[in-house]
């Protein structure tokens, strides 16, 4: 991936040399001014953005599956519908931000090339499995969840495309969050078996959706740079304290309990004090020896391989269109089309017109 050059200031001045021009980028950064694609950045912020917002992408896209497995299986038409307009959020999600890492200079095929050689990573809480009905309205609940708390600041952060994206995301998310604990709320308030159900799927869930934050700070390689440059506004462990704080209450109000015998409340600094996370298995399922990492990476290959024929018709339109341009960009029409289109708006004239006569409502 190479990133392009971007020699001038913002005021188009070449002339600086790079400690002035990294100077004036973080005083705007300090200023709270948002950076676009044509203005200068060093290179380490285009590389950091470009790995964070593709790695988000790609989890957004992976992050189908687990669901998508149970859309054939939801319980009533109401859930089905819900289930999949949620899926179809989350691809939504992916095209919002591969498009934001395109601006940074980087071309879509070679980040899904970087996804399907296992270079690049995705949220490690995708590499589980999803077991019973319940497991949607957790995931829904906690994954969700966790994913607002931990999105919502980068709708400030400093680089417009990825704050931009990032407010549509966060709205439709907001949706997915409700969606899951109703599932949840009606399950816990169901039979013995449903109760029982849930509480076991949420026994599963609690501690991958902990890790979903990233390792803990001191062990976080890039928030230095990252919370330097304002694109993450907190660090891991704040927004994972900031997620157990507003769980715990959640959990109490449909009379679920987390699986931590260590879950206390600490009134001297007010949060919710957590046991300790399995770091270990963290890092075996970012390295790709998760539950599920093999069958995510196998469905992400046949996916792309089922949707050549897309990408192919997609550029071949896409060629023709180009064909159909002036020099000067403006569209260009055969006299065929020009004919044709002439046909097309006389025709439709004339049902108008007949519509109205029969006193029918007619499209404008
Ligand atoms: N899963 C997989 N890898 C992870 C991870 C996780 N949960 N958390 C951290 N890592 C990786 C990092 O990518 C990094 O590896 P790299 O340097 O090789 O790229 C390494 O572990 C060290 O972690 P850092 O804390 O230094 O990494 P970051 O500073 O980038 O912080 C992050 C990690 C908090 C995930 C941050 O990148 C972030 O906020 N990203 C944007 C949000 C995002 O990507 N969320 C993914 C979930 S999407 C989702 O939830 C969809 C929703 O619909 C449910």
């Amino acid at each position: 991936m190479e990133s392009q050059p971007h020699n001038r200031d913002i005021s188009g001045n070449t002339a600086l040399d790079e400690a002035q021009r990294v100077k004036r980028f973080e005083e705007r950064i300090q200023a709270g001014e948002r950076i676009e694609p044509k203005d200068w950045m060093p290179d380490v912020y285009r590389r950091q953005l470009t790995r964070m917002i593709s790695q988000h992408a790609h989890s957004e896209v992976v992050g189908m599956y687990p669901e998508g497995n149970w859309i054939t299986r939801a319980p009533t038409l109401r859930r089905k519908l819900g289930l999949l307009a949620k899926v179809q959020d989350e691809c939504g999600h992916g095209l919002y931000l591969y498009c934001a890492a395109e601006t940074l200079g980087v071309d879509r095929s070679d980040l899904t090339d970087e996804l399907l050689s296992g270079k690049a990573k995705y949220a490690s809480i995708f590499n589980y499995p999803t077991l019973s009905w319940a497991d949607i309205g957790v995931i829904g609940w906690l994954v969700d969840g966790a994913a607002i708390i931990n999105q919502t600041p980068l709708a400030k952060c400093s680089y417009g495309p990825y704050a931009r994206a990032m407010v549509h995301i966060c709205k439709e998310e907001s949706f997915h969050l409700k969606q899951g604990y109703e599932i949840v709320t009606k399950l816990a308030q169901g039979n013995s078996a449903q109760k029982e159900m849930v509480q076991e799927s949420v026994n599963r869930w609690w501690w991958p959706v902990l890790m979903m934050f990233g390792p803990s700070d001191s062990d976080s390689s890039n928030s230095e740079d990252l919370m330097r440059w304002k694109v993450k506004l907190f660090s891991n462990d704040s927004l994972r304290q900031r997620f157990v704080n507003g769980s715990v209450a959640q959990a109490k109000a449909v009379k679920l309990t987390l699986p931590d015998p260590d879950l206390r409340f600490n009134e001297e600094s007010g949060n919710w004090d957590y046991g300790t996370i399995n770091w270990d298995e963290f890092w075996q399922v970012v390295k790709g020896h998760g539950p599920c990492n093999r069958e995510r990476m196998r469905m992400s290959r046949k996916k792309h391989n089922d949707g050549r024929w897309v990408r192919e018709a997609a550029r071949a339109y896409s060629a023709r269109h180009r064909k159909n341009e002036n020099e000067d960009g403006k569209k260009y029409y055969s006299r065929k089309r020009r004919k044709n289109a002439a046909l097309g708006s006389f025709f439709t004239g004339k049902i108008r017109k007949a519509a109205h006569s029969r006193g029918q409502p007619t499209r404008t």
